[in-house]
């Protein structure tokens, strides 16, 4: 990789400013002052050096956060506040406002969760976990605590389990539903039709008052982990995952 991409993939600056550092020398790669933007460097081995810090190269990151209510699952959203800025204010409380040398770059969110719906959210900027992760074909089972209005009956957990109608064209696959209580239930699904849980609800005649997910394929939600805060995946979480 050309050395002005790492840096710029490290987060140290942008193409342009990364060259100025590097001509006036103030980056080190493995001990060596690297000046010409263009110089390839393995960037799996390379320890860069920069303002007496040093910085390696990781290719994808991973983040679970415990999504809050009221933000919207995008990169951006100009009425409403993102997970984006979600992570970015996690960051900015475990590093400090200097974020060079976080990996930051093109992360995204892998699915949406409702503005009002809380609960495990992955952020990463691996494309390729996150298609399989939301392809259709691949039925990833997906976790949800939910919370109605009314009691959710034998005959209700019944309908949910085999299939609903939830629009004229739209049929959900077969769901396991877990009662907790007279209106708590956890419903584990396999597709990611559009507000897919609270429809499924409706269609059997109730209103989901309270939506959390708690697991994505083999990535649970931490419970340690409050509203609003997000930490990296462990190595293990990331290898099962993948
Ligand atoms: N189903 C919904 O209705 N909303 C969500 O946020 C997730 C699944």
């Amino acid at each position: 990789m050309r050395i002005d991409k790492l840096l710029c993939e490290l987060n140290i600056g942008s193409r342009s400013e990364v060259k100025v550092l590097l001509k006036k020398g103030l980056i080190t790669v493995n001990g060596e002052k690297l000046l010409k933007p263009e110089t390839k460097i393995d960037e799996k081995t390379a320890v860069v050096s920069y303002k007496g810090k040093e910085f390696r190269y990781q290719p994808f990151v991973y983040y679970m956060m415990n999504k809050p209510a009221g933000v919207v699952s995008a990169t951006e959203d100009s009425l409403s506040g993102t997970v984006l800025d979600v992570l970015a204010e996690n960051l900015k409380e475990i590093y400090g406002d200097d974020l060079s040398g976080v990996p930051i770059r093109d992360i995204f969110p892998v699915g949406r969760l409702d503005k009002d719906t809380v609960g495990l959210l992955l952020l990463t900027n691996d494309g390729e976990l996150a298609h399989n992760l939301l392809s259709p074909k691949k039925h990833v089972e997906k976790r949800y605590y939910v919370e109605t209005d009314l009691s959710i009956t034998r005959d209700a957990a019944d309908r949910l389990m085999k299939g609903v109608a939830i629009s004229e064209q739209e049929f959900t696959r077969e769901a396991k539903v877990e009662l907790l209580s007279d209106k708590e239930c956890i419903i584990a699904i396999t597709e990611g039709k559009f507000h897919q849980v609270k429809r499924m609800f409706q269609a059997v005649g109730l209103k989901v008052l309270y939506l959390k997910r708690i697991s994505m394929g083999s990535l649970f939600l931490d419970e340690t982990l409050p509203e609003g805060k997000v930490r990296e995946l462990t190595q293990e979480e990331v290898y099962r995952l993948c």
